[in-house]
């Protein structure tokens, strides 16, 4: 057993796993990898993992990782340009080595001392960059949608009037979230998981750019209260999942104070533009909001999972599972703010803060503002190049770094699958009022507008059979 952790076996073949993933990374990020998505069906990728485990050793670790890299989506590669998932940065990858390593949970302090405080040093940093002041206070947790549900679970527990938390529903008292059309799936099964059922989600038409409006959230607002529910909260977006919109969140904020609401702002994608000086602008009024969701994995360049849950109000972040109010919180409770566990979802929780925390003290904050700002910056042009070619149609104008478009003379999703099937990009598709539509996020921090012009002829030269498509996209 003890040689099970026999350190010299590690170093050597840590040594060698570096040098895979180096090779990789160099292939990756250079372009140079033929297929970005390996055009493999679930069934034939099935044939290929075996399930019969050895009863002793015969496989070496450096095989396995070589057949995986083989068989991945490759998210270095400029070509990458699909969903909104990051290339991690190399120093956030290493880092993610030593969490591993320690194994450190950040939901107790004895159990990650280290990891506790630079969470806590992460969420000040980001708390300061919506525009709080030191009451505020939140944690990190594992992704958007968890992100979500419990920033959610807590305007609940705060708005509903009564300590739901213990009691439950009340058929007497239903609640409503006004939620934009274009909000991500997860806020609704927030809401409905807990248990407020599918009409406690009102849906708020958006306009031509996809983004609330005032009158749209008052006519919400109006047939749910017609409809007997008291509306305790507001989701907005910044920006959206399909098209990268942002809410007028100044806006938004008057609202929500008027009708004594619970503002939540989705800033699972957009809230890293706070690090842009050109396009702060675009989250002008968040710090209004009572909850904020952030997700490092998508525009931080951070691997997956890192999600932070802010709260305007520190003493909110107890709210989500509390099992009173937080008014009435034991003063002893609250002050063991160094014990995560009473305000996230996981018990035992990853060490998630340190790959952001060393990337953000390696390569410095000039460094993220640039590359969200190129990132942005190129999606405009992204954008002027499809207005300039009369065979493309853009969807919408562009706020963010997502954008959808289509191509006049051949069916989205027949592209999609085409391209897919070559293996030449990976981009993705969206319905946008009912049509179809190509969607990028230039999320690559190496991906050009050369990239971008390969697309557009790869796109204009694909001969489509759209019958022979295969299964796998
Ligand atoms: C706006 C928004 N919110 C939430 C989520 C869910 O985040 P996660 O995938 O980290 O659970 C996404 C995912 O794309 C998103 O775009």
């Amino acid at each position: 057993m003890k040689d099970i952790y026999n350190p010299e076996t590690f170093r050597e073949q840590g040594y060698k796993i570096i040098d895979i993933l180096t090779d990789y990374l160099e292939k990756a990020t250079s372009g140079d990898i033929e297929e970005v998505l390996p055009p493999i069906t679930p069934d034939e990728m099935l044939t290929k993992w075996s399930g019969e485990f050895p009863q002793k050793p015969t496989h070496n670790t450096e095989d396995i990782i070589k057949k995986v890299i083989g068989l991945s989506n490759h998210l270095h590669s400029p070509r990458y340009i699909g969903h909104q998932v990051s290339a991690p940065l190399p120093n956030a990858i290493l880092s993610t080595l030593a969490s591993s390593l320690l194994n450190n949970g950040c939901t107790i302090y004895e159990m990650g001392p280290a990891g506790t405080i630079i969470e806590k040093r992460i969420i000040q940093w980001m708390a300061k960059l919506i525009g709080y002041d030191d009451t505020s206070d939140g944690f990190l947790t594992s992704g958007g949608t968890l992100g979500n549900l419990t920033a959610l679970l807590a305007a609940r527990q705060a708005k509903a009037g009564y300590d739901i938390w213990s009691e439950g529903t009340k058929e007497d008292n239903k609640l409503a979230f006004l939620v934009s059309a274009q909000t991500h799936y997860c806020a609704k099964r927030a809401i409905q998981i807990m248990g407020l059922g599918e009409k406690a989600v009102v849906s708020v038409e958006t306009d031509e750019n996809y983004r609330m409006t005032i009158p749209a959230i008052q006519e919400a607002y109006n047939s749910a209260v017609k409809s007997g529910r008291k509306v305790i909260a507001l989701v907005a977006n910044a920006g959206s999942t399909a098209t990268g919109s942002h809410d007028p969140l100044e806006e938004i904020a008057d609202f929500c104070q008027k009708h004594d609401l619970w503002l939540h702002i989705d800033g699972a994608h957009g809230a890293s533009a706070l690090v842009s000086e050109k396009y702060r602008s675009l989250l002008k009024g968040i710090e209004h909001a009572d909850s904020v969701v952030w997700d490092a994995h998508k525009m931080m360049l951070m691997p997956a999972l890192i999600t932070a849950v802010i709260f305007k109000n520190g003493k909110n972040s107890y709210e989500a599972f509390s099992q009173k109010a937080s008014y009435l919180f034991e003063k002893e409770a609250r002050e063991e703010w160094y014990n995560l566990a009473q305000r996230t979802m996981e018990c035992t929780k990853g060490m998630m803060g340190l790959k952001l925390y060393v990337s953000l003290m390696t390569y410095g904050t000039e460094f993220f503002d640039d590359y969200i700002t190129r990132m942005y910056d190129l999606t405009k042009k992204f954008a002027d190049m499809i207005k300039n070619s009369p065979d493309f149609e853009l969807a919408v104008e562009p706020q963010s770094n997502i954008i959808c478009f289509r191509y006049l003379h051949k069916d989205s999703s027949d592209i999609k699958k085409e391209i897919l099937t070559k293996g030449s990009f990976y981009l993705v598709q969206t319905k946008l009022k009912d049509e179809t539509y190509l969607r990028c996020t230039i999320i690559n921090p190496l991906t050009t507008e050369q990239t971008l012009l390969d697309l557009m002829q790869e796109i204009r030269s694909l001969q489509i059979f759209s019958t022979a498509s295969p299964s796998f996209v």
